[in-house]
Parts: C-alpha cells; structure tokens; sequence
C-alpha cells in the first residue's frame, strides 16, 4: 500500500496504469485492501495455456504493439517473434576456500565480484574490523575501482571486441590492488553533475530444494514500477533502456555515467548490475542470495560476502548489518543513517572521502547453511523496517 501510495502520481498518467493502481474514485491504499487485475489474469491464463507462444503474437502482442505505438512508441510485431533468451555461463571465483557463482556479462555481478575480492585480497579487513574507518575506506576504494572498469568496459558480451580475460588478469588485478590505500580517497577522473537518485523496483528471491538444488533469481522492471506504463494485457513496461548508456558520458537514474561499449543498438541487451549469486563449498551449496538496488547491488551482495565469510557473521547479521555504498561517480559513500559509526565517519571524511546518508540500500533475500540446517533471511529494510535495525 505504501509503495502504490508513493507511486500515486506517476501511476496516474498512463490511462491502463491509473485504472489499476490509481482509480480516481478512491483514496490511499491500505493494508487489508483488495486489488484486482483481471486483464493480468487473462495474460497469465493464456501465458499457463499456450507458453511462450503467448508473446510471439496473437492478442498480448497485438494490443501492446498497438498500445506503444500510439503512445508514441517504437515497439513492432517482429520485436516479440524475434526475441531469444540467451541462457549463459556462470563465472565461478575461487575465494577464500570457496566458490562463488556470479553472472557474466551483460551482468556486471560476476565481474565486479571477481575484481573487488582480489583487491580487497591482501588487506586485513578482519584484523581491522568490520566498519573500522580502513576497511570502510578500502572498500569504497576498490568499489570505486571496479565500477569505473565496469562503466568503462563493460556491455552486452555480442558486442565487445576484446577478451574478458584480460579484465580478470591476475597481474592487472594485483597492479590495480597497489594502488588502493585504506588511509587515502582516490577522487574519480572528473565529476560532472548528477541526477538525484530514483527509487526502484527489482526483486530478488533465492530457492534450495530438498535435493540440494539452489535457484538464484534477480529481475526487474528496472524503475519502481518500471515506466509506469501498463499494457492492454495488465503488466507492467520496464524502463530497461536506461540501464543503456543512452548517452554515452552522461549519467544515468543511477548516476552512472558508462561508455560506449553499453550504447544503445538495435538487438543489444543493456547492462545490468543484477548479481545472484550462489556460494558453493567443498562441492555443496553453502549460501544463495542476490538484491535489489541498481548499481548497490553489487556493494550489497559483497558486503553480504564479506559479512559471512570474512567477517563470519551468523546468517541473520550478514544480512541485517549496515551496508555503505560507493561507485565511481558520483565519489559519495552513501551510507544508512545512524548505522556508520561517528568515529569511522569523521575517519573517513578526514581523508577527503565525501559521504551522505540514505534511507537504506539493498533488500537481500538469502539462504544460508548454518551448521546442519539452512537459515533463510528476509531483509527487513524495504519493508518499512529501518527502524529495527538501527541498533543491529
Ligand atoms: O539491471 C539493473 O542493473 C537494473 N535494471 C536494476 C534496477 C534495480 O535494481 C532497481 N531496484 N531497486
């Protein structure tokens, strides 16, 4: 109620979207109220009756073609029978006894997990602490470090002309790992003006079966509730193109300002920060979890990483525990409000490291082994919780 609420406005432009989310003859939403979707139910029958088929052609594709097109939308018949999932490789990382399985481009989780973790490898981050101003600053460093690589780098694999091999060299790694210090801010390259940051809708949900099988999901309709434009067929469109760089230079509703090689073309998917991942050990699932949050993804599920496995927090802390953020620009660590100690805040804003608070970032859902039984974890922060975890 509260998220449909927040959304009232935006929701309301769009005919299909308002009738659904946002009739006029009613208040707020509030809990206990009762929404209903009947043309959602009657794609997802014809979705249960006939597949994928459903979205080749015939009715769903006709009225949302029709629908975009008279919005002023680009959208064609041939866009829905020619498009192909394409099911790819993991990256596994080997770190620390363990193996982690990322995703590989156009997500930037496997990568971005790979280079932070060999940067990170030949600090004490234990030693020091967990949110000791070191392990704060270093992490921000190697973050920062990781995101410009991705920004720079990183796009749909069909169309890059280099080997990704050389973006998970070993010697680059080590060379780009001597130059990051815990006791010094590395301002990025140039700043430009940054959009204030949007809210967003994403879900991530993690499934161990009773075999031994693990499901990591991320997916998303990019902003919150996507472009707030519904089709005929009662769901909703996402706003992916902006995980393009639409304007290569220019930053986008994450502030990530991100290169050609992510340029919008025709058949190209847009880079993602989405990163389940699954943790295996001694050849058994160890840890299955993921998060929403654009580019805080990639920070949320490392710091869970580290939490559990580094920090050997229990199940329940790595996930609670605050979080901090930093990308490469904007240079500000975000971090959750009243949850970075005031010591290590001051520590860290002497080094020149510019900082802000934000309402909370990521929403992990995890299941964890915990000796002889699994722990599963909910994150209490998008649901309105925050103020639980204050004193966590
Ligand atoms: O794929 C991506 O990186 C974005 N579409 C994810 C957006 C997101 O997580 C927003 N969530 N809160």
């Amino acid at each position: 109620a509260n998220s449909l609420n927040r959304a009232h406005l935006k929701l309301s432009t769009d005919a299909i979207a308002a009738s659904v989310f946002a009739p006029t003859h009613r208040g707020p939403w509030k809990a206990g109220d009762v929404l209903t979707q009947p043309a959602l139910g009657i794609t997802l029958r014809a979705i249960a009756i006939q597949g994928e088929d459903a979205f080749r052609s015939g009715p769903i594709v006709e009225s949302t073609v029709a629908a975009s097109q008279s919005g002023g939308g680009i959208l064609a018949v041939e866009d829905f029978q020619n498009y192909e999932a394409v099911i790819r490789d993991v990256l596994p990382i080997e770190w620390n006894g363990l193996q982690i399985l990322a995703a590989t481009p156009p997500s930037s989780g496997g990568v971005f997990l790979h280079q932070t973790l060999a940067f990170l490898e030949r600090h004490p981050l234990k030693e020091w602490g967990f949110h000791d101003p070191k392990t704060v600053q270093i992490l921000g460093e190697a973050t920062a470090a990781a995101f410009r690589a991705r920004n720079r780098w990183l796009g749909d694999p069909a169309g890059l002309n280099y080997d990704m091999d050389e973006i998970l060299d070993p010697s680059y790694l080590s060379k780009t790992s001597y130059r990051l210090s815990p006791d010094h801010y590395t301002p990025p390259d140039q700043s430009l003006p940054v959009p204030p940051m949007e809210s967003s809708e994403t879900t991530h949900y993690s499934i161990m079966d009773g075999e031994g099988g693990a499901v990591s999901v991320t997916t998303t309709l990019n902003g919150s509730y996507g472009a707030k434009v519904m089709a005929p067929g009662g769901f909703l469109m996402n706003n992916e193109m902006d995980d393009f760089a639409a304007q290569p230079g220019k930053p986008n509703q994450f502030g990530l300002v991100q290169g050609e090689y992510n340029a919008v073309i025709a058949g190209r998917r847009p880079l993602s920060s989405m990163s389940p991942v699954i943790v295996v050990r001694d050849g058994r699932v160890d840890a299955v979890f993921g998060s929403p949050g654009g580019p805080t993804i990639l920070t949320t599920v490392l710091q869970v990483l580290l939490n559990r496995y580094e920090f050997e927090f229990s199940p329940e802390k790595s996930v609670f525990a605050p979080r901090f953020h930093r990308q490469d620009r904007p240079p500000t660590l975000r971090f959750e409000p009243g949850r970075l100690g005031r010591p290590t805040l001051k520590a860290i804003q002497g080094l020149g490291q510019p900082t802000r608070s934000v309402t909370s970032l990521g929403d992990v859902n995890a299941i964890f082994r915990d000796g002889n039984e699994w722990s599963a974890m909910a994150d209490p922060r998008r649901q309105g919780l925050g103020r639980v975890l204050q004193n966590q």
